[in-house]
Parts: structure tokens; C-alpha cells; sequence
């Protein structure tokens, strides 16, 4: 609790026309920090502007930390170009500020293609990264010149020769997922032992496959997995090799947290691959190399800011303690259906750490407290057995890291609406940006 400190200046809440045009060009609506203004002042102010209106909940999506988790990545990854998994959020702002720094993206759908494609982005800088795909969705794909895409099995081979028989094929395989808190090898990837016969099957249909990709699952505790899943990629090179394919890429899929408290960072994943990398796939191969990294650009970007709209106090004490204090509930306005459903759906993020907006004296008594979502189910919880001090109804809190898998899987359930999204950037962070377009070293 009582993390942010209080600040009462007014941020500048209009960005200057440059920031417009290559941000946010018509739909994206980032705010510029100018004089040296905060994020805190930022949702200070915005607070103290809802408090006289709705009192609606609003995230505030930080674009500074998406460009320096980019910087990162460079950093640590130069050989892996990254294509961001727009499934994981697909916030405008975010998406304009990554097409900016040149990065590709993997949609999983038509209206994922669609939506890239408006913002901007060019069809040779997309991947169609799913292996079961409709095939009205593979249509729309050839339509506008997306050719990368994935598979895993036959049925897909035949319908991609129906409706995109141009189309550069990706085969993914199965890899070694059990050290992730998202598994999906048993829904996707072949196994080794079916690759040989596929890609057999993709030569008599005239296909032309490119590559391999694998994804190790979302949240992945463990860097030497991926040391495994390179090797078996080698090994399906080979294979595809020989059979006259001419494979040039190398997808190595997401898995990589955003949190800075989560057990293994980007910097641990990269001395792995980058290892692997330079043994099977060294740089004179000329083997392009990708990633879909989701969580790791969004994940911390992202801060939910949420209304208590009511509270009760009960008389019920913790495990039987009779002499404690009553136990405190609390409602707010966001919740398990709205932008809390990881705390139902995403294993990797199963709870959170509400902390509030106003200054509180920690000496403060704190109450057994629970806080529940807004929705008229009691599955709609969002922490319980907390120990706070005594909030009211209009306190405001804060919920970080609410980046990943939050806005692209939210609810209106009972009729609450969406939380809005305000996505920020410093004045310096702009001016950086604009820096890389003309040194050129942002190639659009
Ligand atoms: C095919 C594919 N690529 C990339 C991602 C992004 O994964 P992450 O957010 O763990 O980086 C996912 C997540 O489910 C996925 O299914």
C-alpha cells in the first residue's frame, strides 16, 4: 500500500502534433509528458477529473517501458528480430509505437491481420502464427499479402494449398513446456516423429515450407528449455534440407515474462539462446531468427486504477480469532470479468496487490479485509485475507503489471463497461524516437 507519491501538478494531457503523427495517427490517443511530468501526475490529475465525473476505473499504459524492454531486448537478443504477439494486447498506441521501432508482429487471426494492417503496418512484417486457421482467414491473409504463416498438420497443408498455395510455410513442432505456467504443446506443434512425413506432404502438394518455429509456453521458469527446443528446430532443418526445402527462418516463439519480479529476466533467457543459437544456427547459415515475445513488451507497461464503490463491514473473524478486528469488505469497480479475468484465466498471473492512490500513515490500524469485483457473482473476488488499513468508498487503487492478457480478453458482463486506456510517453522518450527515424536507424 501507499506506494505512489502524492502529487497535485497537472500534466499536460495534449500532445503536441509531431508525437500525433507517427504515434498516434488517427485512433491512438498517447498523452505527452512534457516538463518533466510523471506517470504519478499524470494519474493525479486524472483522478481529481474523474472524482467530479464517474468514477470510472482507466489503466495507464506506460510507453516508455515498452520502449526500453525493446532497447532491452536488442540488447540482450540482437540476432532475434522480435514479431510482438498482438494477442496479448492490442492496444493502438502500443502497437504504432512498436511498428515505429521496426518490430514485426504475429496476429492469430483475420481481425488480428485487419487491425495490424490499419495501423499501419506492412504484410511482409506480419506472421500468421496459428496452425489451425480458418479458411476464410488464410483467404483474407493471401488478399493482402501475408504470407508467413504456420502449421502443424495436414489438413491445414490442404487447406492452405486451397486458399494460399503462395504461402510460406512455418512448420511448428512440439517442445519441452513443462517448466511453463501456460502449456500448450498439446494443443500445438507436431511431434518429431510426424515432421519427416509432412513435410513430404507439403513437396507432393507444391508447398513451400520455410521454416520452424516452437513455443516453449507463456511464463516459462526455465531458460535451458529452450537450448532442447533449438537443437530439435536443427534437427528438423536437416530433414527439410534434404528434402530440397529451402529454409531460411527460425521462429523461436514467446514464453518471456514483462515482470521485474518474475524468477528468470530476459538477460538468463538470452545467454541460453544465444548459445544455442551460435551452435546450431550461426550467423553464416544466413537463417533469419524471430520470436513472438507477448508478456515480455506489455506485461509491467500497464496500471489499472480502480474505485471503491462500496464497502461493508462484517462481523465474522479470521479463523476464529474472537478478539480481532471486524473484517472490512470492499467492492470496486473492475473485476474478474473485466480487466482482473487473469485472476481466472491466466495462470501465470493468479493475484494481485491492489495499493492505494493517497498517502496513508503506516502506522495506521490495518483490518482483515477481502475485496470483491463489481459483477453479481461471488466468483468475481479479487484478494481476500488482506491486511490494509480502513479504506472508503471513493478511495482510489492501484493495480501493476496489468499489462499482459487483460484489455484483449476483458468482459462487459453485467453490463460494466471496459476501463479506459490511457497510454503515456515522456517528452524524452518521443524525442528519442524521433531520433532513431532520422539517424535511420528505425527503418520503416
Ligand atoms: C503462437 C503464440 N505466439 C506467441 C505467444 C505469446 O506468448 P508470450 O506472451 O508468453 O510471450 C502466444 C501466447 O499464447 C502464442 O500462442
Amino acid at each position: 500500500m501507499e506506494k505512489m507519491e502524492k502529487n497535485t501538478d497537472h500534466a499536460s494531457v495534449t500532445p503536441n502534433k509531431a508525437v500525433m503523427e507517427v504515434l498516434s495517427p488517427e485512433n491512438c490517443d498517447a498523452v505527452i509528458l512534457d516538463n518533466g511530468r510523471t506517470i504519478n501526475n499524470f494519474i493525479d490529475n486524472k483522478i481529481k477529473e474523474l472524482d467530479s465525473l464517474d468514477n470510472e476505473p482507466f489503466y495507464v499504459a506506460n510507453l516508455d517501458s515498452v520502449f526500453e524492454r525493446h532497447h532491452r531486448w536488442l540488447t540482450n537478443l540482437p540476432r532475434v528480430k522480435p514479431f510482438y504477439a498482438v494477442k496479448c494486447n492490442n492496444t493502438p498506441a502500443v502497437i504504432q509505437m512498436l511498428r515505429t521501432l521496426d518490430t514485426g508482429f504475429d496476429c492469430a487471426s483475420k481481425g488480428e491481420i485487419q487491425m495490424a494492417l490499419s495501423l499501419g503496418v506492412t504484410p511482409d512484417k506480419i506472421i500468421y502464427a496459428h496452425t489451425t486457421k480458418p479458411g476464410f482467414h488464410i483467404k483474407y491473409a493471401c488478399a493482402h499479402g501475408v504470407d508467413l504463416m504456420t502449421f502443424d498438420n495436414e489438413a491445414e497443408l490442404l487447406k492452405i494449398s486451397q486458399c494460399h498455395a503462395k504461402a510460406k510455410l512455418i512448420l511448428r513442432i512440439i517442445v519441452d513446456d513443462s517448466k511453463s505456467l501456460i502449456r500448450l504443446s498439446s494443443k500445438f506443434g507436431a511431434r518429431l516423429d510426424t515432421v519427416e512425413k509432412l513435410l513430404e506432404r507439403a513437396k507432393e502438394l507444391g508447398l513451400e515450407v520455410i521454416g520452424v518455429s516452437f513455443h516453449v509456453g507463456s511464463g516459462c521458469t526455465d531458460s535451458l528449455v529452450f537450448k532442447q527446443a533449438i537443437s530439435d528446430a536443427r534437427h528438423v532443418f536437416d530433414l527439410a534440407n534434404l528434402l530440397g526445402f529451402q529454409m531460411t527462418l527460425l521462429d523461436i516463439g514467446g514464453g518471456f515474462s514483462g515482470r521485474e519480479d518474475f524468477q528468470v529476466k530476459i538477460e538468463e533467457f538470452s545467454e541460453v539462446i544465444n548459445g544455442a543459437l551460435d551452435k546450431f544456427f550461426p550467423p553464416e547459415s544466413g537463417v533469419q531468427i524471430i520470436a513472438e515475445p507477448g508478456r515480455y513488451y506489455v506485461e509491467s507497461a500497464f496500471t489499472l486504477v480502480v474505485n471503491i464503490i462500496a464497502k461493508r463491514v462484517d462481523m465474522d473473524h479470521p479463523d476464529g480469532e474472537e478478539n480481532s478486528s471486524n473484517k472490512m469488505v470492499y467492492y470496486i469497480n473492475d473485476g474478474v470479468y473485466g480487466s482482473l479475468n487473469c485472476l481466472i484465466n491466466d495462470p501465470a498471473h493468479t493475484s494481485v496487490t491492489p495499493y492505494l492512490h493517497k498517502a496513508v500513515d503506516s502506522s495506521k490500524q490495518r483490518y482483515w479485509s477481502v475485496i470483491w469485483g463489481p459483477t453479481c457473482d461471488s466468483l468475481d473476488k479479487i484478494i481476500e485475507n488482506y491486511w490494509i488499513p480502513e479504506l472508503e468508498v471513493g478511495d482510489w487503487l492501484l493495480i501493476d503489471n496489468m499489462g499482459a492478457y487483460s484489455v484483449s480478453i476483458t468482459t462487459t458482463f453485467n453490463g460494466f463497461e471496459k476501463a479506459h486506456i490511457y497510454p503515456v510517453v515522456t517528452a524524452e522518450t518521443w524525442h528519442a524516437l524521433n531520433l532513431s527515424h532520422t539517424n535511420g536507424i528505425i527503418n520503416e
